[in-house]
């Protein structure tokens, strides 16, 4: 294999930088399916079990979106995507879980510390283990999160970033949002199918 030149390195630097700002909020599509590598024995499917509810945003440029992992049911950052591989998910006792196994197998949304007071957004993640920051709840159909040790002028306020990648606002709602992200609401929907 030929060496790569360093001067074309250098011009697809300078070229993803420049689409990075030409793409500052990218109108976001639907992509395809993830693919289902299941890592259970018995996945929950397109069939919402008893007491679990598909979550989805519902204003443009997201609507009806659908909450997920990636690849579905496995641990790591969730995503916005299509109805075919939304996931199944309940609130229990301040917890954000999801169903991916009918045996009852959960994982919990964690939710990242901000690295200091001037952090707009979080990561969250779905983990074996339990979340230890902050509480979960629906407000309506509408899904909050809060913590005693932030003010949040929004506790329903989303943000859908890059590659479908959903966050924690801590700002307000479409107001200010950062760079690359769009503004969401996210609520439950107990649609036996989730519809697109
Ligand atoms: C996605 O939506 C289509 C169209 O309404 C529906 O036929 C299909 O069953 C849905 N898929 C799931 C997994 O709910």
């Amino acid at each position: 294999m030929k060496p790569t030149k360093p001067t074309s390195a250098i011009f697809l630097g300078v070229v993803s930088c420049l689409s990075s700002l030409v793409n500052a909020n990218p109108t976001p599509t639907l992509k395809d399916a993830p693919s289902r590598t299941l890592e259970t024995r018995d996945a929950p499917g397109a069939s919402l079990q008893a007491d679990y509810y598909w979550i989805r945003s519902v204003v443009a440029p997201f609507f009806h979106f659908y909450m997920q992992s990636v690849p579905s049911y496995a641990t790591g950052h969730p995503i916005m995507g299509p109805n075919t591989s939304a996931g199944q998910f309940q609130v229990q006792d301040g917890q954000l879980v999801q169903l991916v196994d009918t045996d009852g197998t959960l994982l919990y949304m964690n939710v990242e510390q901000p690295a200091d007071d001037t952090a707009k957004k979080l990561a969250v993640s779905f983990e074996t283990e339990q979340n230890t920051f902050g509480t979960f709840s629906w407000s309506g159909d509408a899904l909050w999160w809060s913590v005693p040790s932030i003010e949040r002028p929004n506790n329903g306020a989303w943000l859908i970033c890059e590659d479908d990648l959903l966050y924690i606002n801590l700002g307000p709602y479409a107001w200010d949002t950062p760079a690359g992200c769009g503004d969401a609401t996210i609520h439950y929907y107990n649609a036996a199918q989730a519809d697109p």
